[in-house]
């Protein structure tokens, strides 16, 4: 049987992104050298510096190349000199709407060695994953502002959810929940005591389908702002949350927070009929660019997920096996930039080596 070749669309992106794209595709080689399969990569230069030089963000030609590729790696996006705003919504999101990547995960996993801020916590109690709605919600754009600039200013950002956009937002969380097959459990986060229209659609949505096609998966429901403090008081709780895009977006910084920080969260970007996007939580980190200092492991656990997607389990099982084993070894001393008490690629490499 010939080999199965996966191509795959790079992104490194703005400041420490090429960086810690390098080191998550050392990793990648390894686990393909191994696992017998190929990967063929093509770079894209999009980021801050090809804006500032011609305009362009993210332009349609490369939305139809990527469109052909079997998934895409991201390093960072974000530039110093650029206002905030014109990257994010002309880049990151718009490649979530163009290809309709509905689902944002997040997995919330303390590996054995880091340290988290949370007192009297650990492994076994921190270990979840969240699917964030990812295109729907005050994502979708709609709104505007009226006498802008006058005492009587109207600006409005309207949280948007149709039932097909809810639906399989949810069936993806409970067949996740399922082929996870730890708890069980399935926790819808909202805000239902408020937001009444929406939060009723998300949970009559829930209750429904889970009683009729996913009776082996508990529910549970949890209010946003008590979600919050569960993550800090009693994390071991939860096994897999869904929640609409701008609670998950808020929720998912604290879930990296407790996992040990920007340096290890990862998360993608996934249509699960179509081209999912695989990216290191972490922004661009412009002052320790080009350093070595900065920590990978979030790339490298990226591509990890970007494995599993693409189905190739084992792979996916060695990578994170082998970031879990290396932290727990101790080795890499902090997970912060430029206290790990060895570079960048010194990272890549000893993780490339224990796969
Ligand atoms: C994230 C980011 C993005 C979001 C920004 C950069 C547009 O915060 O991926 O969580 O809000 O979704
Ligand atoms: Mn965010």
């Amino acid at each position: 049987m010939s080999k199965k070749t996966y191509n795959i669309a790079l992104l490194p992106g703005d400041g420490t992104g090429p960086e810690v794209l390098r080191e998550g595709i050392k990793v990648l080689d390894a686990a393909a050298a191994k696992y017998n399969f190929t990967i063929n990569y093509t770079s894209y230069d999009l980021g801050g510096e090809r804006y500032l030089k011609t305009g362009e963000t993210l332009p349609d030609s490369v939305i139809e190349e990527v469109r052909k590729t079997d998934s895409i790696f991201l390093g960072a996006i974000g530039h110093p000199d650029v206002k905030p705003g014109i990257l994010e919504v002309g880049i990151l999101l718009k490649m979530r709407f163009a290809l309709d990547q509905y689902i944002n995960l997040r997995p919330v996993k303390l590996y054995p060695g880091v340290e988290t801020p949370l007192k009297d916590k650990g492994p076994a109690d921190i270990d979840f994953v969240v699917v964030r709605e990812n295109t729907g919600g005050i994502y979708t754009g709609l709104g505007g502002a009226v006498q802008v600039g006058t005492p009587h200013e109207i600006a409005t950002q309207v949280m948007v959810y149709s039932r097909p956009v809810v639906e399989r937002c949810i069936r993806y969380a409970y067949e996740y929940t399922r082929k996870r097959n730890k708890r069980k459990q399935l926790t819808l986060v909202h805000k239902m005591n408020v937001l009444t229209w929406a939060g009723d659609l998300w949970h009559r949505v829930f209750s429904e389908m889970g009683n009729e096609q996913y009776p082996d998966i508990k529910q549970d429901y949890n209010h946003v702002d008590a979600c919050n403090m569960w993550f800090v008081k009693s994390p071991e709780f939860y096994d897999v949350i869904v929640t609409e895009n701008l609670f998950g977006d808020i929720i998912t910084d604290l879930g990296a927070m407790i996992q040990g920080g920007l340096g290890i969260a990862a998360g993608g970007n996934i249509n699960p009929e179509g081209v999912s996007m695989f990216e290191p939580m972490g922004g661009s980190a412009p002052k320790y660019t080009g350093k070595n200092v900065i920590n990978p492991l979030a790339a490298i656990c990226a591509g990890g997920m970007m494995l599993e997607t693409l189905g190739e389990n084992e792979a996916a099982k060695a990578i994170d096996e082998a970031v879990s084993n290396t932290l727990a070894s101790g080795k890499i001393k902090n997970l912060a930039a430029g206290r790990m008490g060895m570079g960048t690629s010194e990272v890549g490499d000893l993780i490339a080596l224990k796969i």
